[in-house]
């Protein structure tokens, strides 16, 4: 059996899977979200482990004897520090936190976005490690005089479950102090930032075994056998694994709180505006992505956080009366954007109401404008010369067959939905596999295990008039973009 862990930002996923890709078992656990300021969001360490210890026993009951490996999934870019003594210095500061506006603008001017794609293939985002590891030697010295270990969300949990110091290609790609071309950390990155080699984890491959279980955990989780710990991926590598998006030119979409597109690729790629985030892939070879922040985030704010409605059937067969051509269009920049715009200071904007709307016709702006902004990313990945043919549709949103089909006719290419949805924690699991040589190759893995289920081909009159709708959606964030500028300086001052 085979174990992966998907530790989450809302929680932590684990399932047990046969070699033939059967799901066993799974358990979730959840943590807490530290919001010590708006903007900023946290979490302790110690929680995640405490919480998958937890999720561990209840997963293995009864099948202690037959756990072959464990490998890892994680919410990517945190910041985890740990001291000389192991112990965690400070709570991880995590991928969605907003406070390093400043860092950000340092490093993508001052150090120079040329720089930094010469040096890493991409740009500093709020998001990412590096501006993180600036703020923390800025605000709290205290603390970065006493960082002995940096390390990644998952590398946390590797680290505790097997005592190596490690991380894989794909989530050290999301630092922005890793040459991602040529998997190696950048020194001119490590010296800006004030950190040494010594003190960042060995870089493996995603598949790649760093060791076993360590002798304590055996004990503690009644495994006599050895247990092999296989790295993993950060959660966007994984779950595309788990999907098997491995092949040149596959891509998916993913509608989780967060939407990604994401296309992998045999060759390392950078968009030259620099809007994609180009990475290394969990099969050894690379990818890129568009991370929106809120896609299956905006509909729950607006269904649930203002009409405490969680009835997403009935929210879709309402939205599905109204007409396309309506020209009501919602930004969703909830909490800043990531891809395309890069713009921190961003927010959600509700544009061209009128005294005949309804909820619905609002209802019909957020999900259009989130698959809008998706197809922006879409379009930058196409101009790369990716040849797009078909979609894999993910993540929570992906249960929705409207908005299954809603992508096939804005984004007009076939969408295809998968039989087993378990997310990034399947690909943990097929790491584990191939780590430990049940499978000689991640491909190969993944053709055993991947199977299809729905398909939607786009509807071409919906396509033409989808299409005319997007071209007037690109017009709003430039017209606005100085004034979030603007508006926010008056908020500080
Ligand atoms: C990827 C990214 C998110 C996080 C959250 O760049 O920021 O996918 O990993 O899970």
């Amino acid at each position: 059996m085979y174990i992966g862990i998907d530790l989450g930002t809302s929680g932590v996923k684990l399932i047990m899977v046969s070699k033939e890709g059967e799901v066993i078992a799974s358990q979730t656990r959840s943590y807490e979200l530290i919001i010590p300021k708006p903007l900023w969001t946290e979490q302790d360490p110690n929680d995640w482990y405490k919480q998958t210890i937890s999720g561990l026993k209840a997963l293995i009951k009864g099948h202690e004897h037959q756990i072959q490996a464990i490998s890892f999934s994680g919410q990517m870019h945190g910041l985890v520090l740990l001291d000389n003594q192991d112990h965690v210095l400070r709570n991880a500061i995590l991928w969605n936190d907003q406070r390093t506006i400043n860092e950000v603008e340092y490093l993508n001017q001052t150090i120079g976005i040329d720089e930094l794609l010469s040096e890493t293939g991409n740009i500093a985002l709020t998001g990412l490690t590096a501006p993180k590891v600036l703020w923390v030697k800025k605000h709290e010295p205290d603390i970065f005089n006493k960082i002995s270990k940096v390390m990644l969300p998952k590398d946390y949990l590797a680290y505790k479950l097997s005592g190596v110091f490690a991380t894989d290609v794909s989530d050290v790609s999301g630092t922005l102090f890793f040459d991602v071309k040529h998997k190696i950390y950048s020194k001119k990155m490590l010296n800006i930032l004030g950190i040494s080699e010594m003190q960042c984890p060995k870089v493996y491959e995603s598949y790649d075994k760093i060791g076993v279980l360590k002798d304590t955990m055996k004990n503690e989780l009644g495994i006599k056998q050895d247990v092999d710990i296989i790295i993993g991926a950060g959660d966007q590598a994984a779950g595309a694994i788990g999907i098997g998006i491995v092949n040149d030119g596959t891509a998916s979409v993913s509608l989780g709180t967060s939407g990604v597109v994401f296309v992998a690729s045999d060759q390392f790629k950078v968009d030259q505006e620099s809007f994609l985030q180009s990475y290394a892939h969990a099969n050894g070879k690379y990818h890129m992505m568009g991370v929106m922040l809120n896609a299956a985030g905006s509909l729950n704010w607006w269904s649930e956080k203002i009409f405490q409605n969680y009835n997403y059937q009935d929210f879709f067969q309402k939205l599905e009366q109204t007409k396309i051509d309506d020209s009501l269009y919602f930004l969703p920049y909830l909490s800043g954007e990531r891809s395309p715009i890069n713009d921190p200071n961003a927010t959600g904007v509700f544009f061209g109401l009128r005294l005949e709307h309804r909820k619905e016709h609002m209802d019909r702006a957020v999900i259009e404008g989130v698959t809008f902004a998706l197809k922006q990313s879409f379009e930058l990945i196409k101009n790369l010369g990716v040849d797009i043919h078909q979609v894999r549709l993910t993540g929570g949103g992906a249960k929705s067959h409207i908005w299954a089909q809603m992508i096939a006719d804005i984004f007009n290419v076939e969408v295809k939905t998968l039989s087993i949805e378990e997310g990034p924690a399947l690909g943990a699991a097929i790491l584990a596999m191939v780590g430990h040589r049940a499978y000689p190759s991640v491909e190969n893995a993944c053709e055993h295990m991947i199977n299809l289920k729905s398909s939607y081909l786009p509807n071409l009159n919906h396509v033409e008039l989808y299409q005319q709708k997007y071209e007037g959606f690109l017009q709003i964030y430039p017209a606005i973009k100085k004034t979030y500028k603007s508006l926010q300086n008056i908020y500080k001052s």
